[in-house]
């Protein structure tokens, strides 16, 4: 099984999966934060370097008081447990999206967790938080047009590497394949520039229920794909 090296998930239907229990949304974000730490045990088992997950859209904060409020006490938690995940799995941990919004002490979280864990490259785990793909490209491109006002910038040098390194994302290679839990088919958003090329899998599993066997099903899919990149087969490219 050829397995991608950078997978991105929009960990969708937390809420849906609490309902269908009859409890509040707020149990289902309580287990789809807890299946974080499992996904990225799997994902360091099956040799998977690089994941990207979305945690919370620029678009979320739209949700009730009380529910942003519930995501921001998980936040807080899981951040200060992610130094311990880290560590076990050698893992990486870059936090992706404009985290200026955020209380000061979960800023200082992510700064502690991203410090901690730098050296580390078994696995790459980029959690989106206030990301949106929007946000993150217009706040690269004012960083880019005050360097060229500053005349550290050429404008005619601008090309897609350069461009690149502007956003928050520097640095990661683009994802192989995007997941997408819960039954919707779209992207809300989430690494427009990054997944040009990327192959999409969407699966009715609700978040807390996707698992290693549902990981697996989605990559021996992504195996069955002729990835073409706008040229030919990838296998001819290499003869
Ligand atoms: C995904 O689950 C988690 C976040 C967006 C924070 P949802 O909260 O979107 O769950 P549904 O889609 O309403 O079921
Ligand atoms: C996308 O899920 C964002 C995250 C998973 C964090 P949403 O549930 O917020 O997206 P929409 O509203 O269905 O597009
Ligand atoms: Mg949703």
């Amino acid at each position: 099984m050829n397995v991608p090296n950078h997978i991105a998930i929009i960990l969708d239907g937390n809420g849906r999966w609490a309902k269908a229990k009859g409890m509040p949304r707020s149990y289902g974000h309580v287990k789809g934060c807890a299946n974080l730490e499992t996904i990225c045990d799997d994902m360091k088992e099956l040799g998977v370097k690089y994941l990207t997950v979305y945690a919370f859209s620029t678009e979320n904060w739209k949700r009730s008081r009380e529910e942003v409020d519930g995501l921001m006490k998980l936040f807080r938690n899981y951040l200060k447990k992610c130094i311990r995940i880290s560590e076990k799995n050698k893992m990486r941990v870059k936090v992706i999206g404009d985290i200026r919004a955020f209380d000061q002490d979960i800023q200082d979280k992510i700064r502690e967790l991203e410090e901690f864990s730098k050296d580390y490259t078994e696995l790459h785990f980029q959690i989106a938080l206030n990301y949106g793909s929007r946000d993150e490209i217009v706040r690269g491109v004012r960083r880019l047009a005050q360097d060229a006002v500053d005349g550290k910038l050429d404008p005619q040098k601008i090309d897609e590497k350069v461009f690149e390194s502007y956003l928050d994302t520097a640095g990661i290679p683009d994802p192989d394949l995007m997941i997408r839990t819960s039954g919707e088919l779209r992207l809300s958003n989430y690494l427009l520039w990054q997944m040009a090329y990327t192959e999409f899998y969407f699966t009715e599993v609700p978040w807390p229920d996707f698992n290693k066997e549902e990981l697996i099903k989605a990559i021996e899919k992504y195996n069955e794909r002729d990835r073409r990149f706008g040229g030919v087969k990838e296998e001819k490219q290499n003869v």
